[in-house]
């Protein structure tokens, strides 16, 4: 049986530019930068409707308002690649605590997407199959990472993390968090819902969207019943 085809290692991401970081039973990541030169921001956001603008214009620091629009507009260029429309012509709606999806008049609901970004980068997963989930992270340090890794992670991946020798666990505890987070906006729970899950129940792959982040995406495996939102 052929391995899943996912790419481990960092690419490089140039302005305006979407790359293919990982390709995985049925699932697709897409990542690019979010500085880039203000002609690149303008020719991005000219699809944004008037309520994605007015979020943008809502944000106070200029880097956020870049970093939004680039990342709103690529996702509306891929989506609309997808559909064969233009990009001005998705429209999203939101689940009761934010998570954007195709709207229903799309007629496109197999088709299933999450947006991170983290610093400079912005990524998006496609599913065609599923609900999909993306998170992505620096790799800074976290000074506190012991006490949300505590607080948030499940008593194996906290044990698991524990265990780690201490040159590994500023990685760990990013596998780890960006798992849960795909994980949470999969079910679309939002900030501080803590989430009962159980790996079984998941398809997770890691990916390296550039180098100094580390990336993860979910889809939950058919077989899985029993997930649960507290
Ligand atoms: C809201 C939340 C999903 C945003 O995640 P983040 O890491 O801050 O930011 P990301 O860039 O990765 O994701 C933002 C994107 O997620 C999507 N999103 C927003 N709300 C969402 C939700 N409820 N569910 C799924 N996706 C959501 C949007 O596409 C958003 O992009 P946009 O800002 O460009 O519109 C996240 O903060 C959250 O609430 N997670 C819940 C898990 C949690 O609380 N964990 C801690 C347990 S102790």
């Amino acid at each position: 049986m052929p391995s899943p085809s996912y790419l481990d290692e960092a690419v490089e991401l140039r302005a305006g530019i979407i790359v293919p970081v990982l390709e995985s039973d049925g699932l697709e990541v897409l990542a690019f930068t979010l500085d880039v030169e203000p002609d690149i921001v303008r020719a991005t956001g000219v699809c944004l409707n008037d309520g994605e603008r007015r979020r943008a214009a809502g944000l106070r620091l200029e880097r956020d308002r870049r970093r939004f629009v680039v990342a709103r507009g690529q996702l509306r260029r891929v989506l609309a690649s997808r559909l064969g429309i233009a990009p001005s012509a998705v429209e999203f709606e939101y689940g009761p605590l934010g998570k954007p999806q195709l709207s229903h008049r799309m007629h496109a609901r197999d088709l299933r997407f999450s947006v991170s970004r983290s610093g400079d980068v912005g990524v998006i997963a496609l599913s065609t199959t599923q609900e999909v989930g993306v998170d992505i992270e620096a790799v800074v340090p976290v000074p506190e990472a012991d006490e949300i890794a505590a607080l948030c992670f499940s008593a194996s991946e906290y044990g698991s993390y524990t265990a780690l020798g201490p040159e590994d666990r500023l990685a760990g505890f990013f596998r780890r968090w960006t798992r849960l987070e795909a994980v949470s906006k999969t079910l679309g729970c939002g900030l501080g819902q803590p989430v009962s899950w159980d790996e079984k129940d998941w398809l997770v792959r890691r990916f390296v969207p550039l180098s100094g982040y580390i990336g993860s995406v979910v889809i939950r495996n058919w077989r899985s019943r029993d997930v649960t939102m507290h």
